[in-house]
């Protein structure tokens, strides 16, 4: 290769990373804190900064396997928001749908709250002794209990569910043998989580496809869900043909 060739190629692989290099962590989550704050009014954008800071305390020189929920604390108390009564929907293996039809008939899932919202989809961990911020090579879900964006979700997750009032909503999976499963989120973290004293009811919407057999009796960890919310809260189910969440009558 020329001399000339070089320089063009390297000119070319330097415009190239230019364009294609990944928006760092902090611009991706600036931007969105931009936009809820654009389409919400809240938070104000000396809050987007605030934010930020609060959410890279948590995790920032930290071993990634050892940054429990409660490290996220802080970030939950910078970040609180208005529990949005009676429009609550919690979600178990129902991910690909329930967002759309949450927002098309006006609930609010936790990735509809302003944190969920900066935050989903992303991954993060940092080092111990270092101020670095990795998206990439950090610990799965599984790899560790404790590791930053698992202990994200679960603190979230469990501030979401001490929040809920009214009336709650849940939608499952009736295409599961286990529509409520002890291992989820919902079960583990959530559902511990509810408060009687402010919340009256869950209703469940178990989603089914064309042949699903499941009904809201016959199914063993149904029972076990309403063991578990005791009987301080009011206990509700229904069969939704999954085609049915085309319109926004369930309840
Ligand atoms: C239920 O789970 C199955 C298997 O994981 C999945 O294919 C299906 O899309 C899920 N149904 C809904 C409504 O999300
Ligand atoms: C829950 O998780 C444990 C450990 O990964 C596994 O052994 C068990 O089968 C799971 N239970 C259900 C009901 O999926
Ligand atoms: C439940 O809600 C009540 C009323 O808001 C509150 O006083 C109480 O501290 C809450 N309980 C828990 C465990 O957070």
């Amino acid at each position: 290769m020329s001399e000339y060739g070089l320089i063009a190629t390297v000119f070319l692989a330097v415009l190239l990373g230019l364009f294609l290099w990944p928006d760092s962590l902090q611009e991706k989550v600036k931007k969105r804190c931009e936009t809820y704050l654009e389409n919400h009014g809240l938070p104000s954008q000396k809050d987007c900064e605030k934010i930020w800071d609060s959410f890279t305390q948590a995790f920032v020189g930290k071993d990634p396997c050892d940054v429990p929920p409660g490290a996220y604390d802080s970030l939950i108390h910078t970040v609180f928001q208005e529990p949005a009564c009676n429009r609550m929907m919690f979600w178990s293996k129902t991910k690909e749908i329930v967002h759309e039809f949450a927002k098309k008939c006006s609930y609010v899932t936790l990735e509809g709250t302003p944190l969920g919202f900066l935050l989903n989809g992303l991954t993060w961990c940092g080092k111990k002794e270092s101020q670095e911020i990795f998206t990439t090579g950090c610990p799965s879900w599984s790899d560790c209990v404790n590791n930053p964006v698992r202990s994200f979700w679960n603190r979230a997750s469990a501030a979401f569910a001490a929040s809920a009032c009214g009336d709650a909503f849940v939608m499952l999976n009736g295409s599961m043998s286990m529509p409520y499963n002890p291992n989820s989120t919902f079960a583990s973290v959530e559902v511990k989580h509810f408060n009687s004293s402010i919340i009256n009811s869950l209703t469940v919407l178990l989603v089914t496809k064309e042949g699903d057999k499941k009904t809201c009796e016959s199914d063993e960890s149904l029972k076990n869900l309403q063991t578990d919310l005791g009987s301080n809260m009011k206990y509700q189910c229904k069969v939704v043909p999954q085609s049915q969440l085309q319109t926004c009558i369930v309840d």
